[in-house]
């Protein structure tokens, strides 16, 4: 029996000001049934950490591949653990599309983290275009294997998988459980197979407009272990409502 935990990510990307955090975090109200982890803009890691009590842990949306140097404008992920973040997404599509981080620089990316003391959510997603030439099992094979490679069992429990379709992210297009849960399922006996993961309860997470009235039908499915969310994270009333479905 496996013992995966439902997480849900808020990812706030570049939004939220300091107003609207105290708000948003005056008006959630905790669910310690799940494990809810909320990704600020790092400058204000600090202050949601401030506020956060044990509703939520908080974490950041990108890290550096190295320790510290020579990077003007880079966050170490050590600096992100002296104050107190306790996880970073590593390869979202929108850093992969405007960064243009490739596989082996998220690979360096993912193993310093971890080497920091983070937990990682590691991103993976097709676009519609690779969707449409029937190539998402390849694409995602492609990020998983070379984003991950060498990583080593021990390394493998601090990381997350969240399966994000390029076409789905902010677009209001939802993935349909069927879809999701397919990929998600693939995903799992991948990492199992090709990669040094021992163990079924690696949490995978969906993210694509997910929103309060598409969540629990993505919740049934076997290999769905909660979301990644981005619009809907960023008002309390919506935030609610998904941390309690
Ligand atoms: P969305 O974003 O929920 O707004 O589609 C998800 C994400 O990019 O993590």
């Amino acid at each position: 029996m496996t013992q995966r935990k439902i997480h849900v990510v808020g990812n706030w990307k570049m939004n939220m000001n300091v107003l609207e955090i105290k708000e948003f975090v005056k008006n959630i109200q905790a669910n310690h049934t799940r494990e809810i982890w909320i990704a600020p803009q790092a400058v204000h890691i600090p202050i949601l950490i401030d506020l956060q009590g044990d509703k939520f842990i908080s974490g950041g949306q990108d890290c550096s591949d190295h320790d510290s140097g020579a990077y003007t404008g880079e966050i170490s992920p050590q600096s992100l653990v002296d104050i107190g973040a306790k996880f970073v997404l590593i390869g979202h599509s929108e850093r992969r599309q405007y960064q243009k981080e490739n596989n082996e620089l998220l690979n360096r990316k993912v193993k310093s983290a971890i080497k920091s003391g983070l937990k990682v959510i590691f991103c993976v997603g097709e676009s519609l275009e690779l969707r449409e030439e029937g190539s998402t099992e390849a694409t995602i094979k492609h990020q998983l294997v070379e984003g991950l490679k060498n990583i080593t069992t021990k390394e493998a429990e601090n990381i997350l998988i969240a399966y994000e379709p390029v076409w789905a992210i902010g677009t209001g297009k939802v993935a349909t459980p069927v879809q999701a849960q397919e990929v998600h399922h693939y995903i799992r006996n991948e990492i199992l197979e090709h990669l040094n993961f021992k163990t079924q309860d690696t949490i995978i997470l969906y993210g694509g407009s997910v929103k309060p009235d598409n969540f629990s039908e993505l919740l049934n499915c076997e290999d769905i272990d909660g979301a990644l969310v981005g619009g809907a994270s960023l008002n309390a009333d919506s935030f609610n409502k998904l941390i309690h479905t």
